[in-house]
């Protein structure tokens, strides 16, 4: 976390990211570990979690996991119980697990395409859906993980572009419903973000060079950087921010469409 970012900025606060247990979305939880909150993450991969957790508690955190499928709506109901049951109602929900791999659109199964929309949107509203309660309980908000491709195609993409768009626009649907239970949602867009699974998998089809070309700063995003703008989107300094989208990509959305 920035060191200009109070320490107190999410303190007693608890936050819950699905996906929690890797690449940007731990990121996120850290950022949010390192300015007081307690974090719950929730993944398919209970190794992962347990080393994520043991990480988010060098942070000074507290923290616990739930091994969760954002895809089945019973085992999303549980984690969130699990968070509940440990530091009571939380204040806010990052929606950060996704799906993704390049290939192009005539050559994707319905199978594959649904997966995507299954993890990326549907498990988006399956975490929403079952946080309502709780968020209402503490006036909280929602962070959805939306990616460059919900606005601007991306090559061999079509797949993800369909969820994130969906993701955006669930977004600014709970900003509208459920704002007046003063529950605000947005969503943090990241550009190419370093050492993370997603650049791994999008890498395949342009080497680091080309996308950091279509980046006007010239480079990648560490994952702090958007850690750290997650952390301020959550907390109170956002209070009057809701239904935004905030790009977080170093200006590449300007550039054009990718590799
Ligand atoms: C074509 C593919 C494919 C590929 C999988 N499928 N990979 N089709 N090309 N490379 C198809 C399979 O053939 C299958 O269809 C269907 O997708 C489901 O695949 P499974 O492996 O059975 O599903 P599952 O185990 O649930 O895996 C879901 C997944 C996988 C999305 C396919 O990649 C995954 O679990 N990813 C999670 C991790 C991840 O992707 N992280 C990166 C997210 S980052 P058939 O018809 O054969 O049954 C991110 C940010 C991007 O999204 C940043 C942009 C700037």
């Amino acid at each position: 976390m920035h060191g200009l970012v109070s320490r107190d900025l999410l303190r007693d606060r608890t936050v819950f990211v699905s996906g929690g247990g890797s690449g940007v979305n731990l990121a996120i939880a850290k950022a949010c570990a390192s300015v007081g909150a307690n974090l719950v993450i929730c993944g398919r991969t209970e190794e992962k979690l347990r080393a994520a957790t043991n990480e988010l508690e060098g942070c000074g955190a507290q923290a616990a996991y739930a091994v969760a499928d954002v895809r089945d709506p019973g085992a999303v109901a549980a984690a969130l119980a699990v968070a509940a049951d440990r530091f009571g109602p939380i204040d806010a929900l990052v929606c950060g697990a996704a799906g993704n791999f390049l290939a192009p659109a005539e050559r994707i199964s319905s199978n594959g395409f649904r997966a995507v929309m299954d993890i990326d949107l549907l498990g988006s509203f399956h975490c929403a859906h079952a946080a309502f309660e709780q968020l209402r309980q503490t006036r909280g908000t929602i962070l959805f993980v939306s990616g460059g491709q919900s606005q601007m195609p991306f090559l061999h993409q079509v797949h993800v572009a369909a969820a994130k768009a969906g993701v955006d626009q669930l977004m600014r649907s709970l900003a509208l419903e459920w704002g007046p239970y003063g529950i605000r949602s947005n969503s943090i867009v990241p550009g190419p973000v370093n050492g993370t699974e997603g650049m791994r998998r999008l890498a395949e089809s342009a080497t680091e060079e080309v996308w950091a070309e279509m980046v006007p700063l010239g480079r990648f995003a560490e994952p702090e950087e958007i850690g750290t703008m997650a952390a301020v989107l959550i907390s109170p300094l956002a209070a009057y921010v809701n239904g935004a989208q905030v790009v977080v990509d170093g200006g590449m959305a300007m550039s054009g469409s990718s590799a």
